[in-house]
């Protein structure tokens, strides 16, 4: 038997990221205040320390979401109803997704999306082995930027968006809230969002997640600056950065920075970018919203919380919404 006869054809809507890439980090570090978008810090290498990152013993929010997800998985899958098109944004390895795909048996399609082509198609072909029964429509595309999602096979209920990772963390607020507006403009009337949301608490537990001891998050923004002379043929020395991740109180999120040792000046893309001693490059921002903001932004965006499953400590929390019409 083919197991594999529902694995619809990658369809790519990618757009070329050398280009924006250069774009992107010559104007963030033209800035005062130098920046480069967290996304570019996900190449292969990236991704990898990542994935390491999870691993390890400071860094709470992967093994607490997949507690969670876990615990509450029938709840979640009832939230969702029969016959869903489920989309999800940044499916990586799709491994929380197995915690629900192996609890939902009429999908109308699976679709997820991502940018990483070749791990995208590795992935949904594991998916699809796994799950015979499940259509699978892997999608190449910068979910932050606009895409089509792909007809279902079958007739679909309603379309629900997974957004596992409180990756929306990454955004600031704006850009958070037009961004779930864009999510309850994609799963159209009674449609839905399945989220990860990671919460305020101590302040000494967030620090040590974002600065875990054995110097992999150090690894990993690092390997930013690894990228920009690989790609941009940059000349960074990683010796003379180093890691940095602070709290914002005011703001009520992690701050990632890449602190220059010394007067500097670095060449990028052709371009001379100079470093004062104790300059940074902001890399990424990791907000953590308390229920109640969580709620209010949701609400802005036209979206309804349902259901809040968090774990024994208030950790982490897996939301239910769906679109207010
Ligand atoms: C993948 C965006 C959820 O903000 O916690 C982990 C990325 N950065 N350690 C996060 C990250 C540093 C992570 N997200």
């Amino acid at each position: 038997m083919d197991t594999t006869a529902e694995t619809l054809p990658l369809l790519d809507q990618s757009t070329p990221s050398t280009d924006s890439f250069r774009a992107t980090a010559l104007e963030g570090l033209q800035k005062s205040q130098k920046e480069i978008p967290s996304k570019f810090l996900y190449d292969e290498r990236g991704s990898k320390l990542f994935d390491a990152i999870c691993e390890t013993d400071d860094y709470y929010p992967t093994r607490t979401e997949i507690g969670i997800m876990k615990q509450h998985v029938e709840e979640m899958v009832e939230a969702l109803g029969p016959r869903v098109l489920l989309a999800e944004y940044g499916s990586g390895s799709s491994l929380k997704t197995r915690i629900l795909l192996d609890h939902v048996d009429d999908l109308a399609l699976y679709v997820p999306i991502d940018i990483s082509r070749a791990h995208l198609a590795e992935s949904a072909e594991v998916i699809a082995e796994r799950y015979p029964h499940i259509p699978v429509q892997p999608l190449c595309a910068d979910y932050t930027e606009a895409f089509d999602l792909p007809e279902p096979p079958r007739p679909a209920s309603r379309t629900v968006v997974y957004y596992p990772g409180s990756t929306l963390g990454n955004f600031q607020p704006d850009d958070a809230r037009r961004f779930l507006t864009g999510i309850a403009d994609t799963v159209g009337a009674d449609g839905g969002l399945l989220i990860g949301v990671d919460l305020r608490k101590d302040v000494d537990v967030l620090r040590a997640a974002y600065n875990d001891s054995e110097g992999v998050t150090a690894a990993f923004n690092k390997n930013l600056l690894r990228r920009m002379n690989r790609e941009l043929d940059a000349t960074f020395d990683l010796d003379q950065f180093e890691h940095e991740a602070v709290w914002n109180e005011d703001a009520g999120c992690i701050e990632m920075h890449l602190r220059s040792r010394g007067n500097q000046t670095v060449t990028v893309a052709g371009e001379p970018i100079a470093f004062a001693e104790g300059e940074t490059i902001r890399t990424e921002y990791s907000y953590k919203y308390t229920l109640d903001d969580f709620e209010a932004l949701a609400a802005e965006a036209g979206l309804g919380v349902e259901e809040v499953w968090t774990d024994d400590r208030s950790y982490f929390s897996v939301q239910y919404c769906s679109r207010v019409d």
